[in-house]
């Protein structure tokens, strides 16, 4: 695990942009897994930049996202569907039908998560993961529990999650209660791992992942077992870590 500690929003949109096009620029036609949530939207703002100035190009790029509530309607403004399309799909030269967020209206969700799994497999897997991380220790919404699974399924959100998501949504009884989410083994089965994480709230959870031991109570801390992860924080994320750790990990 690699970790790069930043001094702001911009620096940290810089390292993720650049790992990015890093692997667009050795694939043209990479696949992207992506994730939603505010953590990442500084990055997305930067690819922007980026397109818009000719120095990117999306136009062969494949996507998938991590996860969707469920039920949700795609056209629903809380959608993860939405929000890809609003903070970053509509703003590049993506082709949306290369890019994939679990079916929030699925009839059989069983049966739309074992597609989601033939989808990413089709696609030659995942070449660079983004990720974020909830104050609990959550990736995906693959949350704290005895267990986790690994492959993408339908989840119950945990009532920490629902709190701190409700922010969106105009009060609480209007979020969600489930999700459909990639498991831990499709996020791991990811050539390359970006976890992106800022603020105090997350230094808890950072602290548990940079300590290199596991626990399904922190289920990002399972990214121990990847070779390729790099944790991209500002201070604040890193404030419970000890500095023995961050410099061996800088
Ligand atoms: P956030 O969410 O980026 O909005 O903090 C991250 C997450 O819950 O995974």
């Amino acid at each position: 695990m690699r970790l790069i500690v930043c001094d702001n929003q911009q620096e940290i949109a810089n390292v993720g942009a650049d790992m990015i096009a890093e692997v667009v620029a050795a694939n043209p036609a990479a696949v992207l897994g992506l994730a939603t949530g505010s953590t990442p939207v500084p990055m997305y703002q930067e690819l922007i930049r980026r397109y818009e100035a000719g120095k990117l190009d999306f136009s062969s790029v494949r996507s998938v996202n991590l996860d969707e509530y469920y039920p949700l309607a795609p056209d629903n403004d809380q959608s993860y569907r939405y929000f890809m399309n609003h903070q970053l799909f509509d703003h590049i030269n993506i082709d949306k039908n290369n890019t994939n967020v679990p079916d929030g209206l699925a009839a059989d969700p069983a049966a739309a998560c074992k597609a989601y799994e033939c989808i990413i497999r089709d696609l030659g897997g995942i070449d660079i993961q983004v990720l974020g991380i909830g104050g609990n220790g959550h990736i995906g919404f693959n949350e704290p529990a005895e267990a986790l699974d690994p492959l993408t399924h339908l989840t119950d959100l945990t009532e920490d999650t629902i709190k701190a998501n409700s922010r969106f949504f105009e009060s609480e009884a209007d979020v969600p209660r489930c999700a459909l989410t990639m498991g831990i083994g499709t996020i791991l089965s990811a050539r390359r791992i970006m976890l992106i994480a800022t603020g105090e709230a997350k230094a808890k959870a950072i602290a548990t992942v940079l300590s290199g031991k596991l626990t399904t109570f922190c289920p990002a801390s399972m990214l121990s077992l990847h070779n390729d992860v790099t944790v991209i924080c500002d201070r604040a994320a890193v404030s419970l870590c000890d500095e023995a750790t961050i410099a061996a990990l800088s």
